[in-house]
């Protein structure tokens, strides 16, 4: 079956429930042995909490985790209440007291608070490198305590895109375990599983829901990590409430048509901002100034809906005030992924590398609306900037 076809299909088999074409859903905790000897037997996987439990057990939740895990094609697929939660997963299951993770400089700026306040309380030290200045020279920060690599591509706010079958088959030399947040893609637009990396970070908030009405984050892992990341998310007591599990069930079928249409709105407007007077450069894989813009083509099979761009000028936050109170379709929020656009104007203060941005970074999310009414309403807010 073509993947359009399967996307209509995943997690959901309507002779099980009970001929309605969508799943019903299971709520909630306890869930009652049929029998003593089973409850004998279950007692003993207390351990790797895989007890019969409502965290641990949910028949509608695994509809959504095998869901996950076809379109990654990957071994299993572990639930999370946020795309966050679903980030700290893998540091808790991977590293100890000692060890240390390279991280790229642009991940998103949860996943270093989390690093630099919390990990490095449990004494993890955190290496940052650039996604791509000096990358050819990666292999020496590698030393004996690194135990994991953490990536993001592209990278938050400057989009820069990381060549991750280099790093992976340096991973692979030393043994150390990958991760990688591809939100921005999703399993649409690049499987990172085939680029060599074990354990996908997908916040399903964006792109698989789609509405900007659910919170749900996704870890999805090759064969040799699938038990130690569910066991430690199970652990944690990680697991989403089911209605915010059948929401996201309920994006799937849409996600080809929202992405390929989100898809052609960015990359339109991406065209058009490079051509606009006040403007130095946009950050878009997909264009094809962009460095890494082969490596792009390469690895990915689309591009998505949010990108950044510079303007020549630093403007004041009163300026920027002005420009945002023209705008009528984008709308001043930080979630993305859903059908609305947004704007955002990220600071990047806590980078260690500091490209040279002179001007002001604005970060756009084209959302489902007539990209022409996107255009305009950007342009007719630039002209307060001119
Ligand atoms: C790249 C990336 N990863 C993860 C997340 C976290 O997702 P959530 O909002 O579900 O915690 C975000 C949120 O903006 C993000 O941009």
């Amino acid at each position: 079956m073509k993947r359009k076809t399967r996307l209509t299909k995943l997690g959901r088999n309507p002779i099980k429930q009970k001929g309605f074409i969508n799943p019903g859903t299971y709520k909630g905790s306890t869930m009652i042995f049929s029998n003593f000897k089973d409850y004998l037997n279950d007692v003993k996987n207390a351990d790797d909490r895989k007890t019969y439990y409502g965290i641990n057990k949910n028949p509608f939740h695994k509809q959504l985790e095998d869901s996950i895990s076809d379109l990654y094609n990957c071994n299993d697929t572990v639930l999370s209440p946020s795309g966050l939660a679903s980030i700290i997963i893998p540091f808790f299951a991977l590293l100890k007291k000692g060890d240390e993770v390279l991280i790229n400089d642009s991940v998103y700026s949860p996943t270093r608070t989390f690093c630099e306040n919390i990990l490095k309380q449990f004494g993890i030290s955190i290496k940052y490198f650039h996604s791509i200045h000096n990358i050819k020279n990666f292999e020496k920060l590698i030393n004996k305590k690194t135990k994991l690599i953490y990536l993001e591509s592209p990278g938050t706010a400057t989009f820069d895109i990381i060549d991750i079958p280099f790093i992976t088959s340096i991973a692979k030399k030393y043994k150390i375990p990958t991760v990688m947040d591809n939100t921005w893609a999703s399993p649409l637009f690049c499987n990172p599983i085939k680029l060599g990396i074990n354990i996908i970070i997908d916040a399903g908030t964006k792109y698989i829901n789609g509405h900007s009405d659910v919170l749900i984050g996704f870890v999805s892992s090759d064969k040799n990590y699938s038990r130690k990341i569910r066991v430690t998310a199970k652990t944690l007591g990680i697991c989403p409430g089911s209605e915010e599990v059948y929401l996201a069930l309920r994006g799937i079928p849409t996600l080809e048509l929202r992405m390929k249409e989100i898809e052609k709105n960015a990359l339109y407007l991406a065209k058009n901002l490079l051509k606009h007077k006040l403007v130095k450069d946009v950050f878009h894989p997909a264009l094809e100034h962009t460095t890494n813009h082969l490596i792009w083509k390469r690895d990915f099979t689309g591009s998505s809906g949010l990108f950044a761009f510079i303007l020549k000028k630093k403007y004041s936050n009163t300026k920027l005030e002005e420009f945002y109170k023209k705008l009528r379709v984008f709308k001043l929020g930080y979630s993305w992924g859903g059908y609305d656009s947004l704007i955002t104007f990220p600071p990047l203060i806590k980078r260690k590398f500091k490209d040279k941005l002179n001007g002001t970074l604005i970060r756009l999310y084209c959302g489902l609306e007539d990209r022409e009414d996107q255009l305009k309403d950007i342009n007719d807010a630039l002209k307060i900037l001119s």
